[in-house]
């Protein structure tokens, strides 16, 4: 059996990893692994390939960044003759950037099996473009592997066949689990002892000025009650160039390593972001975790985990973390199926056919 993984960008290389390893278990498995190249930076790439044990992939698209339109039909013209030469009997897919669509349309319309691992996600709101990502994947894909129930429901009530749904859990908690051991090893030596980690790098929070310097100055009004510990995106530090507000008194660095970053959250007293996995990885961990962001596509995270949504409100967000360092965090539970095994749930289907 031939299984094709595509992916992209950073947040894919966490979801793959562990179904390769499963996969690699089958003997009668042959896996290609394609990168398209969205992400092309080593501390965004290759360091995530190394740590997550991840193989070199054995095509690479090079695509680079570029508009929605230009990424997306770049990966499209490039991996059309790749996948056409060699018809896989399946394309896994994985998350929502602009390589999981581009993915899903061009084998889609080869006639190519294509699963989607982490379908059914929905935020509601279109103006995301991960949103239209996940709503064009979903309709295609013969295979989708939910995370929780919430995906599930979303799909059944968007036309999906049941049988097409499998529930196999949080794929991206799998590498997780994995790692934590060698995370909880890391020295994070060099930064401050408390500390409150931010990421920051939605297109709604960072492209518009007005909105990035009201959570700049929020983060600078944080850093008067608890260090702010703030790993930036490449998105976000040609953002902040452009509008100047001084942020000497953060401690900025580059986009951190998994394990590395993987510590820093585990000992955060709290994480403020606007991620979509950095949500779930702080409710595996029971970490508090406030998102600068009005919604989320991954609502298991504010119902059971440790997540609550403060959206652009500067007095919400001061509230909330007064709140957690007075003592007084949201305490949560780890959701059903997020344990470690999903890749393995995943692999089990993909071999069934
Ligand atoms: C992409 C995904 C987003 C995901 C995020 C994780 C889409 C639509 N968006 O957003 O869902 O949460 O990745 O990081 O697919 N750049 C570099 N080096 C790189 C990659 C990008 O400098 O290795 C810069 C480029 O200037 C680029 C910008 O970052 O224009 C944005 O990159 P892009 O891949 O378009 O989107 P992300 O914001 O990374």
């Amino acid at each position: 059996m031939n299984v094709f993984h595509v992916v992209g960008a950073r947040p894919n290389f966490m979801k793959v990893a562990p179904v390769l390893e499963a996969l690699k278990a089958r003997k009668h498995v042959i896996q290609t692994l394609i990168h398209t190249g969205q992400h092309y930076d080593p501390n965004m790439s290759g360091v995530f390939f190394q740590q997550l044990g991840i193989p070199a992939p054995d095509v690479n698209l090079e695509v680079g960044s570029g508009t929605h339109a230009t990424q997306t039909a770049d990966i499209m013209t490039r991996l059309e003759p790749v996948v056409a030469e060699n018809k896989p009997d399946i394309v896994l897919v994985y998350g929502d950037v602009n390589s999981t669509v581009a993915t899903a349309l061009v084998c889609a319309k080869l006639g190519l099996r294509v699963g989607h691992v982490e379908a059914g996600l929905r935020s509601f709101d279109r103006t995301m473009p991960e949103e239209i990502n996940r709503l064009v994947t979903d309709q295609l894909a013969d295979l989708l592997f939910t995370p929780s129930e919430d995906g599930d429901e979303n799909l059944r009530r968007e036309g999906v066949s049941p049988e097409k749904i499998h529930r196999v859990g949080n794929v991206m908690i799998d590498s997780l689990v994995r790692l934590l051991p060698l995370a909880k090893k890391c020295s994070t030596a060099g930064f401050p002892e408390r500390y409150a980690l931010v990421t920051l790098h939605r297109p709604s929070n960072v492209d518009d000025s007005a909105s990035l310097k009201g959570i700049l100055e929020s983060l600078l009004e944080v850093n008067k009650r608890i260090a702010v510990v703030f790993p930036v995106h490449p998105r976000t530090r040609q953002r902040i160039a452009e509008i100047g507000v001084p942020l000497s008194d953060l401690h900025l660095s580059e986009p951190l390593p998994y394990v590395e970053f993987l510590a820093l959250q585990s000992r955060a007293a709290a994480v403020l972001t606007d991620s979509g996995g950095i949500q779930e990885e702080t409710t595996y961990l029971g970490v508090p975790c406030l998102t600068l962001r009005s919604n989320t596509e991954r609502p298991v995270t504010v119902t059971i985990g440790t997540n609550i949504l403060v959206g652009q409100d500067r007095q919400k967000l001061t509230a909330e973390l007064k709140k957690i360092l007075d003592g007084g965090a949201k305490r949560g539970h780890v959701p059903p199926l997020w344990d470690g095994r999903a890749g393995d749930r995943i692999a089990e289907v993909v071999c069934r056919g």
